[in-house]
Parts: structure tokens; C-alpha cells; sequence
């Protein structure tokens, strides 16, 4: 890997992207197999959370720990934080109790690319504001490229709350430089400028974003970041664009569905869709562990597996 940290995909090129996935791969291999590791054994992964997070935190401890890892999770409402320390202050505390890579959730676009300029050891943005959720984007990349073989020539279609969403803006930079074709669909006010950019194609008919397309990422209304003010209700946003079974069967038998979680049941999906064999929700989870894993080892860990019997 080049770079020290992750604070972004966007200088990613489509090998440091494989490079991660096909680390995950052999890792997820060796695990089914019973193997244990310790390639992060002596290490500290310190977790820094500001924001509300229930996968993505499990996911990097249970990461972290399976390398060999120990870990410290500290949240934003029951820290010094909450005593007024700065972020700044705060991570060169954890750094100097001994942290040799920070995990940082923050609602400030910008806050880990601040950090990571600021404390000597590697730095992995767990989501920041609006801006980008990279480690996302490799685990739902990984989905797909596990499940298909290859994301070449394929159409994924992200639906919902494009504007606050930084899923998607990682997810159209790591599928797009894995060969797929991205659309991007939703109200025309959650659809901010610049997406073609950013190497999408814009969609504001829903029944024209699922014509062909083989993926229907969903994301959900980040009511946090202010969308809600964009929308007339969640109500109106679930009638026009709530992706049902009946939408699920207009974009045929073989689409995949995938949603990064917390799913709001109702609105931007429908129970039935979300239990259905096409909806891989549940193995994104699984997934985000031996991503994490893959990308910490070649953050941190030596090039062995140097695997505990
Ligand atoms: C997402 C996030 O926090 O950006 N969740 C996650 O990490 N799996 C998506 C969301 O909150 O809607």
C-alpha cells in the first residue's frame, strides 16, 4: 500500500483496490479453514467515535482483535470530549497511550484528513460527514466481486439520499475504478451537482435507473445531516422511491440488492425486499470483518500471515 492512512478512495487505483480484496479473500479462506493470526499481535487499534455506529464498530474490533490486536473504543458522548478537549487534543492523547492506528468516525467532512496530518501513526476514516466511508465501498466492492467475479461491464444503481451520503460517493469511486457502470438515483433534491464528475450518470425516474441495471445499492435518509429538509416526508420519499417487491420484480429475478445499514424497514426498503435471497445485506456485514482485517494487516502487520496454531 502507498499510502499511510485512508482518508479516501480518490487516489485508489484499481490495483490498491484489488490488492485489498483479494487479501480479504485469501484471509476469509484461511479463517474458514480455522486458521488464526497474529500479524497484529503487540499492536494497539484505538477506535475513535463521534458518531452513532453499530456494524461498522463491531466490525473493526472483531477485525482488529482477529489479527491479534488489541483494541480501545472511545465515544465522542463519554469522553473529554464532552469536557471540551479538541479532536486534535484528543487523538495525540490516544496516540500517546499508546495507539499505533486510529479508527475515527466524525460528522465533520474533513476531520481524519485533519488527524492523519497531525499524529504519526496510520489513520482509517470510519465515515466523515458527507464526505467519504472508503472501508464501505471496499466491503461492498468485495460483495459483489466475491459474489459475481468480477465488477467489469456491470450496472449498479445507488438509490436515495445522494447529497448527505458519503456511501456513495466512496461506493461510485471504488466500483466505478473496478470497471462498473454507476447510476444515481432519487429526489431531484438530494441529487447534488457534480456527480457525473465524479463518474456517475444521473437518474430521476426510478423506473429508468432499474431498466438493465445488475445492482440496487439503497441508501438511507441521513435525517442527521439535515435531508429531512429536503424531502416533504419520509412518507412521500417512501412511496415514490421505497424500493418494494414490487419494484424488486421491475428490475428483475438475478438484481442484487445491497444496503449499508441501519436499514429504516418502510422507508427506502420494504420488509419483504430486505428478507429476500437477493437482498445480501447480511453478508456486507459479514464481509466488512475480513475487509477491515485485510486492510489493517497491510496498514500494520508485517507480509506474513504469522498465524497462531
Ligand atoms: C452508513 C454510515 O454510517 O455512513 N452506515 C454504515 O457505516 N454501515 C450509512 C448510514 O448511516 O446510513
Amino acid at each position: 500500500m502507498k499510502e499511510r492512512s485512508l482518508v479516501s478512495l480518490d487516489s485508489w487505483s484499481r490495483e490498491d483496490i484489488e490488492e485489498v480484496l483479494n487479501h480479504a479473500r485469501e484471509l476469509k479462506r484461511r479463517l474458514a479453514q480455522g486458521e488464526r493470526f497474529s500479524f497484529l499481535a503487540g499492536k494497539n487499534v484505538t477506535l475513535a467515535f463521534y458518531e452513532p455506529s453499530t456494524r461498522t464498530r463491531v466490525s473493526f474490533e472483531e477485525a482488529a482483535q482477529l489479527g491479534g490486536a488489541r483494541t480501545h473504543t472511545v465515544l465522542a458522548a463519554t469522553s473529554s470530549v464532552a469536557k471540551g478537549e479538541s479532536l486534535v487534543d484528543t487523538v495525540r492523547t490516544l496516540v500517546a497511550a499508546g495507539a499505533d492506528a486510529l479508527v475515527l468516525r466524525h460528522p465533520a467532512a474533513g476531520a481524519p484528513a485533519l488527524v492523519a496530518r497531525h499524529v504519526p501513526v496510520p489513520v482509517i476514516n470510519a465515515g466523515d460527514g458527507a464526505h467519504a466511508h472508503p472501508t464501505q465501498a471496499l466491503l461492498d466492492a468485495f460483495t459483489l466481486w466475491e459474489r459475481l467475479g468480477s465488477l467489469d461491464g456491470l450496472t449498479v444503481t445507488i438509490i436515495g439520499d445522494i447529497r448527505f451520503s458519503r456511501v456513495a460517493r466512496s461506493n461510485i469511486t471504488a466500483f466505478t475504478r473496478l470497471g462498473a457502470r454507476v447510476r444515481v438515483a432519487g429526489p431531484p433534491t438530494l441529487l447534488p451537482p457534480g456527480l457525473e464528475a465524479l463518474g456517475a450518470e444521473v437518474r430521476e425516474n426510478l423506473e429508468e435507473a432499474l431498466r438493465g441495471t445488475d445492482v440496487v445499492y439503497l441508501l438511507r435518509i441521513q435525517k442527521e445531516r439535515s435531508s429531512a429538509a429536503y424531502l416533504p416526508s419520509l412518507a412521500e420519499y417512501s412511496r415514490f422511491w421505497g424500493f418494494n417487491e414490487e419494484r424488486l420484480a421491475l428490475a428483475g429475478p438475478k438484481v442484487l440488492v445491497l444496503h449499508p445499514g441501519p436499514a429504516n424497514i418502510g422507508v427506502e426498503v420494504s420488509a419483504g425486499v430486505a428478507r429476500s435471497p437477493q437482498a445480501l445485506f447480511t453478508t456486507q456485514v459479514t464481509n466488512g470483518v475480513v475487509v477491515r482485517l485485510a486492510l489493517l494487516h497491510l496498514l500494520l502487520g508485517g507480509n506474513d500471515y504469522a498465524s497462531r496454531s
